[in-house]
């Protein structure tokens, strides 16, 4: 009997690969495909190249290709906002992005911000992270806000993170830390001109 291919989902709904079952039926070992995909990209402004299945997630490459394991993997689905990095400035989930969609682009992780940075500071300072997995989320898609938004209000806040999930804090730190932040590049800003 021809070997059929067959495609299954793994627990990551975004994912799908190619299996191979042999003529011996479905207890034989699976042999998967994958092709491999060369990447140039920039990461938290360094120049990077590297190589991953064709699959595979901005998300996978950076923590399972690149051990920058501050992204974190929440849901895999696009939902909770837990992996949002900038990609060419823009929040986005990178789970949902096929890593090849990011070759040749810029990519920002939490990793490239330093612990002076002023979201990084106020939200440690001000009590808004606890368990801390979705505070690198948190603090780069506010930091997307404030790029565009230098004085937001606290709407203007509650928006940009509607996004990102987080079961600790209920939100009113992560708020306040947010604006602080933003005064405090204001500051900065206004000193150095
Ligand atoms: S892990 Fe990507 S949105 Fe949840
Ligand atoms: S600090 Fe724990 S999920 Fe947000």
């Amino acid at each position: 009997m021809w070997p059929i291919l067959r495609a299954i989902a793994t627990h990551r709904a975004c994912r799908v690969r190619a299996v191979l079952l042999r003529s011996a039926g479905d207890d034989a070992a699976p042999i998967e495909f994958a092709m491999t995909i060369a990447l140039d990209l920039t990461i938290n402004g360094q120049r990077c190249r590297t190589q991953a299945p064709d699959h595979w997630t901005v998300l996978d490459v950076l923590r399972d290709g690149l051990a920058l394991t501050g992204t974190k993997d929440g849901c895999g689905e696009g939902v909770c906002g837990a992996c949002t990095v900038l990609l060419d400035g823009l929040p986005v989930r990178a789970c949902l992005v096929l890593a090849a969609y990011a070759a040749g682009r810029s990519l920002i992780t939490i990793e490239g911000l330093s612990e002076s940075d002023p979201l990084v500071d106020t939200f440690a300072r001000l009590g808004a992270a606890q368990c801390g997995f979705c505070t690198p989320g948190m603090i780069l898609s506010a930091r997307a806000l404030l790029a565009e938004n230098p004085a937001p209000s606290v709407h203007d806040v509650r928006e940009a993170l509607a996004g990102n999930l987080c079961r600790c804090t209920g939100y009113v730190k992560i708020v306040e830390a947010v604006l602080t932040a933003a005064r405090s590049y204001a500051c900065a800003s206004a000193l150095s001109n």
